[in-house]
């Protein structure tokens, strides 16, 4: 019988194979004003990648569902751990789960009032992002932090309601976490 290969992710690393996939890399140099030391971040070369998504090429259509996966790469900007630019969806009632992979680190949430939350993000954690909620991954480990993610088609992204940024910072201070306020920027 001609069964279907559906694509299929890799469990230990968040490979996706066998699919149409998307890739998209972002790098140092296309992170301008989302590290809190910006003249660090120009230290850094602007080539190295700080995260990997790849995203089954699937319908957008309205009630349909994206899959993809994010590597974020271990590394600082500053004391500031590396982390997703972040943002809430276009369509802002529309909800997203992650679900941790490999690696170790955060998930910072955030609300259209500003309230910020983080949860730990591990191999097996499962997260559920409502709507209205801005959403940002930070690796706080030393490995490869990698999570997948299933998202309406129709949710669209909005970097730019976050001009002022997350309200909590999340930096390394003597080899500890450490959550910091955002400065008013
Ligand atoms: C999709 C989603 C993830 C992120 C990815 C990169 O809604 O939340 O696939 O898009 O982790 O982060 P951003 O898009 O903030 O650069
Ligand atoms: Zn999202």
């Amino acid at each position: 019988h001609p069964f279907i290969q559906p694509p299929q992710v890799e469990w230990a690393s968040g490979a996706l194979t066998k699919g149409p996939l998307l890739r998209k890399s972002t790098r140092i140099r296309d992170l301008i004003g989302i590290f809190a030391d910006d003249p660090a971040r120009q230290r850094l070369a602007g080539e190295h990648v700080v995260y990997d998504v790849e995203i089954l090429a699937t319908s957008p259509a309205e009630g349909e569902l994206y899959t993809g996966v994010t590597h974020l790469y271990p590394g600082r900007v500053g004391d500031e751990y590396f982390m997703t630019r972040g943002h809430f969806h276009a369509r802002r009632e529309q909800g997203e789960v992650y679900f941790g992979l490999r690696g170790n680190g955060l998930l910072l949430l955030q609300n259209e009032q500003g309230q910020a939350r983080l949860e730990s993000v591990c191999a097996g954690s499962i997260h559920i992002i409502p709507g209205f909620t801005a959403h940002r991954l930070i690796n706080t480990g030393s490995e490869v932090l990698s999570a997948l993610a299933v998202w309406p088609g129709v949710a669209g992204h909005d970097y730019a309601a976050l001009a002022k940024g997350f309200t909590l910072r999340v930096f390394e201070e003597n080899q500890q976490i450490q959550v910091r306020e955002a400065q008013n920027e």
